[in-house]
């Protein structure tokens, strides 16, 4: 297993992996590794010749201090992890300094309006660092695709738009979501739950399956009504939103339309912690 501290040296090795012919795959990470992002890996694997995994806090792209101090971090655990699965993947973890240089900001970014909505706004300035760090990756990295989770659904959509947008010769691959035995879909961020909180937090994919049976029958407002309705007196999960919408434009739908995909989406805190998923609804 190689471990690739500075982009310089990471894109040596690439070039002369690219000039005997090998395709690349790339793994974003921010590292606390869990199912969700070893199935990209193991995608990646299947995919493609080479496999990068960067594991990377970004800063830029947490609105909120306290969440990026506490967000989980423990490198040996993960390298371990990858090396259980493949002895030949590379991992790129860089420091702040050598990927963003001496200013740590990020780019403004307009997604068509993607970036407006659900995350975009309740994280503000979340997608202009996402955008930005996965811009870097890619120009690091080059990789002929890259593996990114339905779990973040918003972010799956934004990375395609900003490929398509920038013309980069990358072809995005959308996985699907991992889940705890109990239905709660898995997150680096859970590490923080106690055993107690965990079970609880099923509730959050419990609503959306039978969000998701509502919507066979109701219109979008009638069950956003009720979802709502499911957390107004809950005893430790606070809603942040619940939407349904568009699974191409991610706009709010007014009216269903045959032939048209829907997903509904959903952010909640548990205590202080926040978390999110998301279902297709068709
Ligand atoms: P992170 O939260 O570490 O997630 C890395 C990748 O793993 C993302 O594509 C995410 O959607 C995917 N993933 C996480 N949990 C998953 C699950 N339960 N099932 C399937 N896939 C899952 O997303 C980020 O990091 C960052 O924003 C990043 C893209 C690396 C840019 O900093």
């Amino acid at each position: 297993m190689q471990i690739f501290r500075e982009k310089k040296e990471l894109s040596r090795a690439i070039d002369l992996k690219k000039k005997e012919g090998k395709s690349l795959g790339l793994v974003p990470t921010m590292g606390a590794l869990h199912e969700g992002h070893l199935s990209l890996v193991k995608k990646a694997l299947q995919e493609t010749d080479l496999v990068v995994v960067s594991i990377f806090v970004n800063p830029t792209q947490f609105d909120n201090h306290d969440d990026l101090e506490k967000y989980p971090r423990d490198l040996q655990k993960d390298l371990d992890l990858l090396k259980s699965i493949d002895e030949n993947i590379w991992i790129f973890v860089p420091s702040a300094e050598d990927l963003y240089g001496e200013e740590i900001t990020s780019e403004h970014f307009e997604f068509d309006g993607l970036e407006k909505v659900m995350e975009g706004a309740f994280r503000k300035g979340h997608f202009d660092g996402v955008g930005t760090v996965v811009k870097k990756l890619f120009e690091t990295v080059k990789p002929d695709k890259a593996f990114f989770g339905q779990k973040d659904y918003q972010q799956l959509q934004i990375i395609r738009k900003l490929t398509e947008k920038a013309a980069l010769p990358v072809e995005i691959v959308g996985c699907p979501i991992q889940r705890e035995s109990n239905g709660l879909a898995r997150s680096s961020r859970n590490e923080r739950l106690n055993d107690q909180s965990r079970e609880k937090a099923a509730f959050i994919y419990e609503t959306l399956q039978k969000a998701k049976d509502l919507f066979g029958t109701k219109d979008a407002d009638y069950v956003i009504e009720w979802v709502e309705k499911q957390f107004q007196n809950h005893s430790f999960l606070n809603l942040e939103y619940f939407e349904i919408a568009d699974a191409n434009t991610l706009k709010k739908i007014n009216r269903k339309q045959k032939g048209n995909q829907y997903r509904a989406f959903i952010a909640v805190y548990a205590g202080d912690i926040r978390l999110i998923d998301n279902i297709a609804l068709n």
